[in-house]
């Protein structure tokens, strides 16, 4: 009996590669990373392997038990094999964003890639649960979720965990009490009009609305909806810590069946995505995380405003959605 859990996290990027290690640090589970080869002049080096075994001797100085190795791949999809009898597959491979690049801006590039990557997951890990990260990451969790053909409670995206960190982080540093204390939920697309919900925040079980002046909240709001932006504009390329950290934490609740809600990106339909207004789209909503993944979808309360926010978002999400299904169609008629 395999007593570990599996995770294999494609694309050994910033992300891939911060997720790999806190995921060996949280002791919880072994590891697979999969990447690309590189050049080093004429020399063709394999960075992943080298990362993979600097991680696993981390853990030797650490003291802490749990098996991380790598594997090279190449771009047509091979090298996959080591995708067998994961639990959960973390797909944090495609171009980053690059300083005056927009999450859409990505698209294209990056459904190719994840196309490569979602049939080898089809071969290789029928069974594993699925978190996309890639961006723009609601319609890159939409066009991975139609390539798989998995129940939709295995597939999701990594957004609304980080979006509300980001959000808790910047109340937490205005009201300055423990980010531990403060409850904050950001839902909708992971763009730039993702909608934090201030009826529902709370610091210490006091609503923030009435902790903070309005303008004041309205502040942290659009920090929150650039705070990706800030850090590309910062470091000149996209955050990982925090982003790995969040993925870290939905992959967590799944493996320990802890049933946390953690807003995610998730595909909606039925009586959700009536409530939510988002028929046959991926959005981030609360949802319970367990060993079955996404084992349900919490309709949260939402203001006039805050609906409003959020049928602007869904919609900048739909706008983008045919040309996804128009790249998918385009692909799958080769
Ligand atoms: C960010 C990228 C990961 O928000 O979208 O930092």
């Amino acid at each position: 009996m395999k007593l570990r859990k599996l995770v294999s996290v494609v694309g050994a990027g910033n992300v891939g590669e911060h997720t790999a290690s806190l995921l060996a640090l949280r002791g919880l589970v072994d590891v697979r990373m999969f990447d690309l080869p590189k050049k080093d002049g004429d020399r063709l080096i394999e960075p992943v392997k080298g990362k993979a075994l600097d991680i696993q001797q981390m853990l030797s100085a650490l003291n802490i038990d749990g098996k991380v190795e790598g594997y090279t791949v190449s771009p047509e999809g091979e090298g996959y094999e080591a995708l067998e009898g994961s639990d959960i597959v973390v797909i944090t491979a495609g171009f980053p964003r690059r300083p005056g690049m927009s999450r859409e801006d990505l698209l294209s590039k990056n459904i190719s890639i994840l196309w490569v990557i979602s049939e080898k997951i089809k071969k290789h890990a029928q069974e594993a649960i699925v978190i996309v990260v890639t961006n723009p990451v609601d319609l890159m969790t939409y066009a991975v979720y139609r390539i798989l053909g998995f129940e939709k409670n295995r597939v999701m995206g990594m957004a609304g965990v980080l979006d509300s960190a980001r959000f808790k982080t910047f109340i937490s540093k205005e009201v300055r009490v423990s980010p531990l204390d403060i409850h904050a939920y950001v839902v909708g697309g992971h763009g730039d009009e993702m909608v934090p919900l201030i009826s529902i925040s709370n610091v210490g079980g006091i609503p923030l609305k009435d902790m903070l002046p309005r303008e004041k909240i309205q502040e942290l709001i659009r920090r929150t909806q650039f705070g990706g932006g800030e850090i590309v504009d910062l470091m000149g390329t996209s955050a990982y810590h925090a982003p790995a950290a969040s993925i870290v934490e939905m992959v967590e609740a799944i493996v320990t069946d802890n049933k946390r809600i953690l807003p995610c990106s998730v595909y909606l339909d039925g009586e959700v995505a009536q409530y939510y207004e988002a028929q046959g789209l991926c959005a981030g909503v609360p949802v319970k995380l367990g060993n079955d993944g996404v084992e349900e979808v919490i309709k949260l309360p939402m203001t006039e405003e805050e609906r409003h926010m959020w049928r602007r978002s869904v919609e900048s999400l739909r706008k983008n959605l045919s040309t996804v299904e128009e790249l998918l169609n385009a692909r799958s008629s080769l």
